[in-house]
């Protein structure tokens, strides 16, 4: 691998081969969604314990100062939106050029396995490997859903996730499911997991993260079940307690406990 792809990779891939990337990208298809209304309010108190940001150029430059070091893994996917004719139909909406002068370490894609967009967004995400492995930035591929959360289940994310790889994704990103081990066998590049709407308990999003890292994820690119939650950053504090530090859910929970009283 080229000095630039490894360097990238090293940057949001820690030195224990695991990452918690912060995905703020939700805006560029749900406008403001809820806790992501102000986005910089939403980022700010979150930086610090993150890998990376998943996040669009136009909220990277509005709302994360340029002395920022976390490393940017720029949403160049979109053209869609929730009251549009098809979530699926996406193109690409950010060119090379400006991917690299916003200093971006990856690029990250959506693809709709199954949709009448299959193609075009399985085109869409070889092309932009094409540009990114000439200048040496790896690109995370998205396994979306569109608004149909049943679809998350290992036959169909497996599917996903090993066609993402085969057309030259460094990074998928999928969703947790159950017996997600078959995910992750069947891909040959690592996994990170999207943690989905928020979910009634944080014991929840602790366990599956805990299962999927022991069946095999690098971590998370999650973004809803961390800043919609009240308390924020002690929920960020706990999953990457479970990321880097191996921690139980049981440890998890203590350590959302503790923070959230502070
Ligand atoms: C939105 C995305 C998100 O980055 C991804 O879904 C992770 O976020 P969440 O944990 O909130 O599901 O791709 O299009």
């Amino acid at each position: 691998m080229e000095w630039g792809m490894a360097n990238r990779l090293a940057q949001l891939i820690q030195s224990d081969g695991r990452c918690l990337f912060l995905p703020v990208d939700h805006g560029y298809f749900q406008g403001p969604t809820r806790k992501l209304e102000e986005p910089r309010k939403t980022i700010e108190p979150l930086l610090p314990y993150a890998d990376a940001l998943f996040i669009t150029r136009g909220v990277l430059r509005s709302s994360v100062d340029p002395d920022n070091t976390r490393p940017i893994i720029l949403r160049v996917s979109g053209g869609t939106s929730m009251v549009g004719a098809d979530l699926a139909n996406e193109g690409i909406t950010t060119g090379i050029d400006e991917v690299i002068r916003l200093n971006a370490s990856a690029m990250g894609i959506s693809v709709f396995i199954g949709t009448s967009y299959e193609k075009d967004s399985l085109l869409n995400l070889s092309k932009l490997v094409d540009e990114g492995e000439k200048y040496g930035i790896p690109v995370m591929a998205v396994t979306a859903v569109g608004k149909e959360m049943e679809k998350r289940e290992a036959r169909y994310l497996a599917l996903c996730c090993r066609i993402a790889a085969e057309l030259g994704a460094r990074v998928v990103k999928t969703y947790w499911c159950e017996n997600f081990e078959k995910v992750v066998r069947g891909c040959p590049v690592p996994v990170v997991m999207a943690g989905g709407p928020q979910t009634e308990t944080e014991f929840e999003v602790f366990k599956f993260v805990h299962d999927g890292i022991q069946k095999g994820a690098i971590g998370v690119n999650l973004g809803r079940n961390i800043w919609q939650n009240e308390h924020p950053v002690a929920m960020i504090q706990a999953i990457r307690a479970i990321i880097h530090d191996n921690a139980t859910p049981e440890k998890a929970q203590g350590i959302y406990d503790t923070i959230k009283k502070q």
